[in-house]
């Protein structure tokens, strides 16, 4: 009996043990799954980095220069560095494809035989080409200077400190003061922006209904008026001013139809049948924007008032249930960017609604959206 009953304890602790090694096994190919999803958000930052080093060595406008798949021996030839670093290309390359900047190809080598891996650009490397019309690459320059990339050290120290942002408590200033008082960098980034707004040069026509009637329109913080440039090329008939700091809009060059104002928006805004505001309202607080808005419904209705006038906002709209997963996430990374370098922060649409309605506003409209950003039409 005994023995009996030890023979089946035994055979049910060997069972237990077994299922144990199973569910062992489950958790730990669980764990090393997660590891891998730890090390891979760790290491995101590299992502960032192996591109803004791409475009320093020029390796896109290297490959598009080249009109055909670029082979490893071949883009070293063309970078001018040491040889002994050839294989160091390769894993950057290799990282670069994976991400999707360049698509691996294989092409006969010379002596018609064997077969070499090539290199060529993709949809996203094009955006980066230095000569292109729609090039991103000043953008990505910008916001990987130092400047920006620094004040993410201080961000657990911001949290308990009390400086506006992170980039204030990394630099001692404002990113605006810090623009005006390094020209250099503050150029690079106006070029950023820049980059950005000849965007809307592929969309703009498309938006004839919003622009057509208008007589006038200031572009608020239009930086160096690339955006508005688009608009009074697109439009003749409207008298465009672009409205920044003064050391922004400083000696530019005017057209007939296009003109440089510099002042303060806190203090003034011109007057004009629509205000524009791109990229702008996420760089401010609540109260700073609904100060803002207050102020351009007052002009915009002011006298010689017309039917039709209005606010254009070509600004972020958070989505996450209309959103696609690439742009959600580039939109909440740059409400984080934004936490770090201004007041400001992206918006649902239910945070804008409450802006306009807190400034006095009657309605508004979302017309249209396109990539990253929607335009928003704001009316008295
Ligand atoms: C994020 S950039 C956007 C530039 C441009 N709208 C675009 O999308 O390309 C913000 C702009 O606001 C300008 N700005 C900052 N503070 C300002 C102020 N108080 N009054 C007028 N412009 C200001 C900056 O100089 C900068 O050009």
């Amino acid at each position: 009996m005994y023995v009996h009953a030890r023979s089946s304890e035994l055979r049910d602790l060997h069972q237990i043990k077994k299922m144990d090694l199973v569910n062992c096994g489950q958790e730990a190919s669980e764990l090393f799954r997660v590891q891998s999803h730890l090390y891979k958000h760790l290491f995101s930052f590299i992502d960032s980095m192996s591109l803004g080093c791409a475009i320093q060595l020029g390796i896109p406008d290297i490959i598009h220069s080249h009109g055909q798949p670029m082979t490893l021996p071949q883009l070293v030839s063309k970078l001018h560095i040491d040889p002994k670093k050839t294989m160091c290309v390769h894993r950057l390359m290799r990282l670069l494809s994976h991400s999707g900047f360049f698509t691996k190809t294989t092409t006969v080598h010379e002596d018609g035989e064997e077969e070499e891996e090539a290199y060529a650009l993709t949809p996203s490397s094009r955006l980066v080409l230095k000569d292109d019309r729609t090039s991103l690459s000043p953008f990505v320059v910008a916001m990987l200077d130092p400047a920006l990339i620094n004040p993410w050290y201080s961000l657990g120290d911001w949290f308990r400190g009390s400086e506006l942002t992170p980039f204030a408590k990394e630099n001692g200033m404002g990113l605006w003061d810090y623009c005006n008082q390094n020209p250099e960098y503050g150029d690079t980034f106006n070029e950023a922006m820049a980059s950005d707004s000849r965007f809307m040069r592929l969309v703009v026509k498309e938006y004839k209904p919003i622009f057509e009637g208008l007589g006038s329109l200031v572009d608020v913080g239009g930086g160096t008026g690339t955006m508005a440039r688009i608009i009074s090329e697109a439009f003749p008939h409207i008298k465009c001013t672009v409205y920044d700091l003064p050391h922004v809009v400083a000696n530019l060059p005017e057209t007939s139809n296009l003109n440089y104002v510099g002042g303060d928006m806190f203090q003034y805004i011109p007057p004009a049948d629509a205000i524009l505001f791109k990229w702008i309202m996420h760089d401010w607080n609540d109260e700073d924007c609904v100060n803002i808005l207050k102020r351009c419904k007052e002009t915009i209705t002011s006298k010689g008032y017309k039917e039709g006038n209005k606010v254009i906002i070509i600004d972020v709209v958070i989505n996450e249930e209309k959103d696609d997963e690439d742009t959600t996430k580039a939109k909440l990374l740059f409400d984080t960017v934004l936490m770090v370098l201004l007041p400001g922060k992206e918006r649902t649409e239910k945070e804008w609604e409450k802006l306009f309605l807190e400034a006095g506003f009657s309605r508004y409209k979302i017309v249209a959206s396109y990539g990253m950003k929607s335009l928003i039409e704001v009316y008295p």
